[in-house]
């Protein structure tokens, strides 16, 4: 039986390793028959997230800084050229510096706040506008969200 994503065309946005959230929908997106491209940030993350990509058959690899729109235009300029529509997108980044993330959260700087949310959340908007010219309908986006809203989390610090 075809899988349901059988014929779709996915770009894959955070993954780091094969740890990552984002690396656990690839595999279960190419189980059910989606091609996929993927990026990544940086030189180092290239050498993790190439050979994963190419494990699923994937030779669609491409740099993205979602801090730099220019970096985002490019990137889905590039993903046009290879594939004449996308299907999906999943978003599934998010980054905070290491020092914000010990102690209270009220010693959190502006400055810290501001990246947190650049690359963790403004990335959706920016990578959602670069996306829909190359989505027809019925195309989706999915990002990825934390029940810390919902329920206490207990602080490990
Ligand atoms: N791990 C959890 O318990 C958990 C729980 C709920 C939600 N989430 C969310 O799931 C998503 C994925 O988290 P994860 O646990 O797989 O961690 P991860 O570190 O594997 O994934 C985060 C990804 O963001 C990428 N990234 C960071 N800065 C970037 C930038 N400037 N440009 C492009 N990419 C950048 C990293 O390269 C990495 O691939 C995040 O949005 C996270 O908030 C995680």
């Amino acid at each position: 039986m075809a899988g349901v994503l059988q014929g779709r065309r996915g770009l894959i946005m955070g993954v780091a390793n094969e740890r990552s959230i984002a690396w656990g929908i690839a595999q279960a997106a190419h189980r059910e028959g989606a091609d996929l491209a993927f990026t990544y940030v940086g030189e180092t993350l290239e050498k993790r997230v190439r050979p994963l990509a190419e494990s699923l058959g994937s030779d669609v690899v491409l740099p993205c800084d979602v801090q730099s729109d220019a970096d985002i235009e490019t990137t889905f300029a590039t993903l046009g050229e290879c594939w004449k529509q996308l299907d999906f997108l999943v978003h599934s980044v998010a980054f905070a510096a290491r020092d914000e993330l010990k102690g209270p959260f009220y010693r959190t700087s502006r400055e810290g706040f501001h990246l947190a949310l650049d690359v963790s959340v403004y990335s959706l908007v920016a990578t959602t506008r670069a996306a829909v010219p190359l989505m027809g309908p019925g195309g989706s986006i999915l990002t990825m969200t934390y029940l810390g809203a919902e329920r206490t989390i207990p602080t490990t610090t």
